[in-house]
């Protein structure tokens, strides 16, 4: 096995200040803390860091430890002194009691913060809270001096249900933090595997030359979970997998496959390219769209309920580039497995010197095609056509290039989160949302959203995936289900 000891593990990033608002809540100790754990065990949060657990109630070291240990339990396997690390980590951690209703409420945590102020460390606001509280969040934290030049706002989604209330949603950060100062999060672009995509096409030629409607014949991306809506239903029962997934994951996904290459990989010309992706994508028409809904969702949230929690949907890219490829897009709930991929499948060769010389076996022949495992099981393979060994004619049969990150590099590949935690305190703003893209996403999903309002999602069963395949068999193609890995080693 190649040994990629002697790549560097990690970039330096500035001591900061990250103060997590909603500290105590379910996304800071399933996400955030594990992530800054994981960097603290790697090096790169030092000692020099402290972490602000923001919350309404008061909560102690030890509660809110004991809460945050099982989170950290996998990125602890292999590690040395894992529990030792933890207890050292969270020595950095403080907490402040905040009711963001109440004025001058950031007053204590000004006093923690403002006597080490200095535009060479960042200030990091992260919003884990709901989306209705941002904008008095933000008055609150501009009231008590904090908002800084060196100041961050990191904000997930859902941000807005459509296009109107994402752009007031933004109109109120922007009144206090400038757009170079917010960092909207999709985690998806953190995933290892989503930016070696961007490897794959701009550090590579082989693939960037074919990588076009005169060689493409068309792109799958599969987005499938095999959880239901567990315990948000509340949430999930106003957006559905086109708000929650689609607008967001995997527009996201689709855009990093069909960007043109940027002069630079850096922030602002990385999402240019991505913009003009979405803004080519052409307008959606009912028959592109199906809809379903796993059997027990009604029951699941308690109500009849018209929500879609499998969305597929046939996309074009008005392009040079792209015209005439079509983009199947599929993602799911309660689906037979956990995968997520992207399929791109060539077109076949222009001519077929081996057909029909009468000692040619072509019949297990099948388009390259290459695929991306963007999880579990990272990794890419390439689907060629090999001749099969022995005399007696050509026999040709389908083999592949097999990469699998987890085995090549020997190593725990990093969570999106640690990633994204670090870019921000290094100001790189590549592998976050602008709000450009943003409403561009959500210009083409409104009209989504306003036609599933309409329609009756197809009722499917859990542990399959999905409806039928319509959307494809009217274009002679199927939808190609990601491999069952789950016995294989990772
Ligand atoms: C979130 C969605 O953004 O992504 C969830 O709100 C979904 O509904 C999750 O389950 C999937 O993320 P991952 O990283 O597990 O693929």
């Amino acid at each position: 096995m190649t040994e990629y000891a002697h790549l560097p593990q990690s970039a330096a990033v500035p001591p900061s200040d990250y103060v997590i608002i909603g500290g105590t809540g379910d996304l800071s100790l399933r996400k955030i803390f594990p992530a800054l754990f994981l960097r603290y065990a790697a090096g790169q949060v030092t000692d020099d860091f402290r972490l602000f657990v923001v919350s309404r109630q008061a909560v102690s070291r030890d509660e809110f430890s004991a809460k945050l240990a099982p989170h950290c339990k996998a990125g602890m396997e292999g590690m040395k002194d894992g529990d030792a690390t933890l207890a050292q980590f969270m020595e950095l951690v403080e907490f402040v009691c905040v009711d963001i209703s109440e004025a001058g409420c950031m007053a204590g945590l000004a006093e923690h913060l403002l006597p080490q102020a200095d535009p060479g460390r960042p200030i990091i606001f992260y919003l884990s809270i709901t989306p209705s509280l941002f904008s008095s969040t933000c008055q609150r934290i501009a009231e008590a001096g904090l908002a800084l030049p060196q100041s961050r706002l990191v904000v997930e989604k859902p941000l807005g249900k459509d296009h109107a209330s994402a752009q007031a949603i933004n109109d109120e950060l922007l009144s206090i933090f400038e757009e170079k100062q917010i960092y909207r999060i999709d985690h998806y672009l953190g995933k290892e595997t989503v930016q070696n995509l961007m490897a794959l096409r701009f550090a590579n030629v082989i693939f960037e030359a074919l990588w076009n409607n005169s060689y493409i014949d068309h792109v799958q991306i599969t987005v499938a979970e095999t959880v239901g809506v567990g315990n948000r239903a509340a949430y999930y029962d106003q957006y559905g997998a086109i708000r929650d997934m689609l607008q967001n994951h995997l527009l996201q996904l689709l855009c990093l496959v069909a960007m043109e290459p940027p002069a630079r990989f850096n922030a602002d010309q990385v999402r240019n390219e991505k913009l003009r992706v979405l803004q080519a994508i052409r307008h959606i028409q009912p028959d592109d769209i199906r809809l379903g809904q796993y059997q027990d969702y009604a029951y699941e949230v308690g109500n009849p309920s018209t929500t879609e929690t499998y969305v597929a949907l046939k996309l074009l890219i008005d392009n040079w580039r792209w015209a005439g490829v079509p983009f199947y897009v599929r993602t799911g709930k309660k689906l037979g497995i956990r995968a997520s991929e992207i399929i791109v499948t060539f077109k076949d060769r222009p001519h077929d010197i081996f057909a029909k010389n009468g000692i040619t076996d072509t019949k297990n022949e099948i388009p390259n095609r290459l695929i991306i495992r963007v999880q579990p099981h990272e990794g890419l393979r390439l689907m060629l056509t090999s001749k099969e060994p022995g005399p007696g004619g050509m026999r040709l049969f389908p083999s592949e290039l097999n990469l699998s990150f987890g085995e090549t590099f020997n190593q725990r590949l990093p969570e999106a989160y640690e990633r994204l935690l670090m870019d921000i305190a290094r100001g790189n703003q590549t592998l976050f949302m602008r709000l450009d893209e943003v409403l561009a996403a959500w210009e083409l999903i409104d009209p989504l959203v306003a036609m599933a309002a309409k329609s009756v999602p197809v009722l499917y069963r859990s542990g399959t995936m999905g409806p039928d395949d319509a959307l494809l068999s009217r274009d002679d193609r199927k939808w190609l289900d990601p491999k069952d890995e789950t016995d294989e080693p990772g």
